[in-house]
Formats: structure tokens, sequence, C-alpha cells
């Protein structure tokens, strides 16, 4: 891998260059790490009388200069589909240098010495890592390249980020935004929609496609292709700061625990200081557009993966100096051998199917959610109905509820995917129960999207509980579904019982 040696800069020469700049000194954005310039180093106090510690940083030439600036984290009032979670606030973030590929499988390989991705080519995205073995790959390059400290120090689950050290991290969520914004305020860098030939995602689900599917003449983007895998990273346009993939592709693993904002202004925001869901940014290959928002946030356990998940890499010390320290709420466990209930929500009978051939090998108790009023019978209808509940978040009426929920310290929870997400009704039963302690085992039957975000939508519902490895099923499942169940149960631990 080729290297840029940046200059080595004494403070003298930095306030030198930086009254050189004067008032065009860019506030913000993108610029070539070649030309090092005192915009190139962290601010520097003009007060500091101390002579200046020598520090060399090495930056591979697939890496940009995200000059610091100022921005508006979050999504407005206006925007289509955004979540609660999303609520505008002010966030200054300082320089960082951030790589403009998703890291690839051979770039994996190459330190880690295994390749754990699902969809294989050297070229591609790695996915299917976890949040720790993200964090374990930042340490490793760190060091295989040498002239560069690790950063996180890893004790079991709880990490802490050392933000002295000067090797290759995670971005913050704050630093993931602010990059992959380049400067915009729209849903999209590529403003205010995108298309399958602008990012690789489910093309044939383009914004507001939800609200549109019957009439498309008013959509700004039709529907586009769905390539169904991941593809060579750096294959559309790049955004305004040169970033390639911050859409689509994969979602990326940034470092902060998944928690409501801080609303008041901050510089360097860090996240909660404690959590079981990490954030991860900018949807992926299987996600509609609406979840490759720029504000839009996936959270997931730190101990999951995906076939949609993997990681962008950020290099430089923050301003901010000392360590952030932070602890786990939940790690991922195996069922304990207690009671186990198959809750499901159906509308068709795929998942209910599902269920039962669940039930079938575990013997453990069933429990169908049904509605006080159903959705309708006609599909046509039904795909509005939801599509309108699930853009008001709506909690329809449960008709009938578990006996003792208390008894049971495993839920598997099967639900159809519905425009890339939990059915509403799903909504209704995880907010009824207390679940803290409980595993749950999501089991979702799809007609191309496989999981969609639900996953996170049950993470942020019930972000105490544990939720352990998915299945997702195509449609009822081929003749495979019973091995795709019992390896399914196995890699939960859960034996027949
Ligand atoms: C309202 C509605 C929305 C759907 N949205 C999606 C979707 O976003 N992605 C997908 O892969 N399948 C989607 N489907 C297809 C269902 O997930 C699929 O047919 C599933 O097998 C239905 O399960 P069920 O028979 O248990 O209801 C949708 C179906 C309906 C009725």
């Amino acid at each position: 891998m080729k290297k840029v040696v940046l200059c080595i800069l004494e403070v003298t020469m930095i306030l030198f260059l930086l009254s050189a700049c004067g008032e065009n000194a860019p506030q913000s954005g993108m610029e070539s790490k070649k030309v090092a310039t005192a915009a190139e180093s962290p601010p520097v106090r003009a007060t500091g009388m101390s002579k200046p510690s020598i520090t060399e940083i090495e930056v591979p030439e697939d890496f940009v200069l995200i000059k610091g600036g100022t921005f508006n984290m979050g999504s407005p009032d206006s925007e289509a589909w955004r979540g609660d979670d999303e609520t505008e606030h002010l966030v200054t973030v300082s320089d960082f240098y951030m790589s403009i590929y998703e890291v690839t499988q051979k770039e994996y390989q190459e330190v880690m010495g295994n390749n754990p991705s699902t969809l294989s080519g050297e070229n591609l995205p790695v996915e299917n890592i976890t949040w720790f073995d993200a964090i374990a790959y930042c340490n490793a390059r760190s060091e295989a390249e040498g002239g560069l400290t690790p950063v996180y120090t890893i004790d079991g689950q709880n990490v802490s980020w050392n933000r002295d050290a000067n090797g290759y991290r995670l971005p913050t969520e704050a630093e993931w935004e602010y990059a992959c914004r380049a400067g915009t305020t729209t849903p999209f860098n590529t403003e205010t929609s995108i298309s399958a030939e602008e990012a690789n995602y489910y093309g044939h689900y383009p914004y507001e496609i939800e609200n549109n599917y019957f009439s498309q003449a008013n959509l700004e983007t039709k529907p586009g292709r769905y390539r169904q895998t991941t593809i060579g990273v750096g294959s559309f346009q790049p955004n305004g700061w040169g970033l390639y993939d911050m859409h689509g592709n994969v979602r990326e693993w940034c470092w902060d625990y998944y928690g409501a904002y801080n609303t008041e202004s901050q510089t360097d925001p860090t996240g909660p200081t404690s959590g079981s869901l990490r954030v991860n940014r900018g949807g992926g290959w299987n996600d509609f557009a609406k979840h490759l928002r720029s504000a839009y946030r996936s959270s997931t356990p730190a101990n999951n993966s995906s076939y949609n998940l993997g990681l962008r890499l950020v290099l430089g010390k923050t301003t901010a100096a000392g360590k952030v320290t932070d602890t786990a709420h939940a790690a991922k466990k195996e069922s304990s051998g207690g009671k186990i209930l198959i809750a499901y929500f159906s509308w068709s009978g795929n998942t209910r199917g599902i269920a039962r051939k669940i039930q079938k090998t575990t013997g453990a108790d069933i429990f169908e959610i049904e509605l006080v009023t159903p959705y309708s019978s006609d599909y046509n209808t039904v795909l509005d109905q939801a599509q309108r509940d699930q853009h008001k978040q709506a909690r329809p009426k449960l008709a009938n509820h578990v006996k003792e929920m208390g008894q049971y310290d495993t839920i598997m929870l099967g639900y159809p995917n519905w425009w890339a997400s939990i059915p509403m009704p799903v909504g209704s039963f995880l907010e009824e129960y207390d679940f803290v302690g409980k595993t749950i085992l999501p089991f979702c039957s799809h007609g191309g999207g496989r999981f969609g975000q639900s996953l996170t939508a049950i993470a942020k519902l019930v972000p105490d509980a544990t939720l352990g490895d998915g299945l997702s099923v195509h449609y009822s499942g081929g003749a495979d579904l019973p091995d795709e169940i019992s390896a399914w149960l196995h890699r939960n631990g859960i034996m027949k019982q």
C-alpha cells in the first residue's frame, strides 16, 4: 500500500500558515491529503507556549482529509420517513481522515487472516462482521502498518477508545453523518432522491415509493435495479468530498452506542457511555431508499453480524484528548434453557407455517398475535394500510395476550417483512411486555428483502433484550426449511425441548 508521509509541523509554522490562509480558509469540506498545509493539522491553540510534540501520521492514499466544521445533525421534521430519533441539533466535528472506500474483503483478509463475508469477492466490501470484529480490525491494521498506536483497549465486552492514539478507528456517528452529507442538507447527498445508478440498494423501492406504489407519476426517482448482492467498492460517483458508497452497498459500523441524541450543540460527540446496541449507518444492498438517508440511524447488537454490515475507517486524533470508556449492558448469551415461546404475526399464512415447523422441532409454546381490527384481506389494500401504519408508527390494538409472559426467557418472534420493517402489530406486542433479560430470536418471512431494517426496529423497541441470530425465510421457505430451522436453533443454543 502506497503511503504519503505528512509533514511534521511546528506550531510556529502552523500559526504562520494559518494567518496566511486568513479569512479565506475553508470552514469545512474535503481537501487532498497531498497538500500538507496547516489546515490539515488539528487546530492549534495560539496561546500554547510549550514546545510542540512531533507527530508523524502516515495516511494511505485512499484516505481523504475531511476538514472539520459545524453541521445540523439529524433530519428536519419535513423529511419523509424520518424517525423520531433524528432530532436536529448542531454538531461541530474536528478534522479527520476517512477512507474513501468501504473496507474490502482483500484488505480484511490481509490483516486478519480470514474472510467472514457471505458474498465473496476481493473487491467487495467485507461484511458479516460484528462491531467487535470491526474494532479488532482497526487495532490489528494499526499494528500491522507500524508507526500507529492502536486506538482501542478491549476488555471483554467493554471497550475504551484512547483519543490520544493515532491508529485506525471507526468514525463516530457524528463524523459519519458529517462526511456522508458533504455539506448537503437534503435526505441524501445526491439531494432529494437516490437512484440505483447512484447507489447499490433495493432499487425497486426508491424514496417515497411507499405512498406512490400504485401511481408512480409523482416519484422523483422511478424504481430501478435490485442487484441482490454487494458490488465492488467505488462503483458509483463519490459524494462531494470524494467518499464512495456512503449510501448503500453495506451499512457501516460507527463507534457510538445507539441512544437518544443530546440535542444541545456539541463538539466531537461520542454517543452514550453505555448501552447494548451500536450504531451503523448508510444502508445496505437490500435496504429501501428511506433507510439510506443521511440521517437514518440503524442499530445492531455489538455481537451480531449481517450480510449487509461492514465498515469504513477513520484515521486521526480528535482534538478532544483522553479516553472514552463505555460499558456494555447486555452481552449476547445463549438460551439459558428456560421456557421458550414462539410468538408470531402472519397476514397470509407463511409466517404461521414457519412458526408451526419451529414448534414441531422445539415443542415450545406458540402464540399468534391477532388484531382487534384485522387488516384487509385484499393485497393492494393491506399494502396501503401497512405503509400508512408504518409512517405514523401506529400501534394497532391486539386482540389476545400472552398468559404469564414472565415464565418465558426466550421469545422466538416471527413476522412478515412489511415495507422493509416489522408490521406495526409486532410493535404493539413488543411494547406490551417487559423484555428485560429475555432473549428474542427473530424469524422473518419475506419476498426478497430478507430482514430489511426489521432487526433495527426490534432492537430500538426492546434495547434491554438480547437479540439473537435471526432466521429469514423466502416466503414459506423451500425443501431445506427444516434444515435451516435446525441450523438456526443450534446457532442460538436451542436444542429440542
Ligand atoms: C403489506 C406488505 C408489505 C410487504 N413488504 C415487503 C417488503 O418490504 N419486502 C419483502 O421482501 N417482502 C414484503 N412483503 C412480502 C411478505 O413479506 C411476504 O409475502 C411474506 O411471506 C408474507 O408472510 P405472511 O404470509 O406470514 O403474511 C410485503 C407483504 C405485504 C402484505
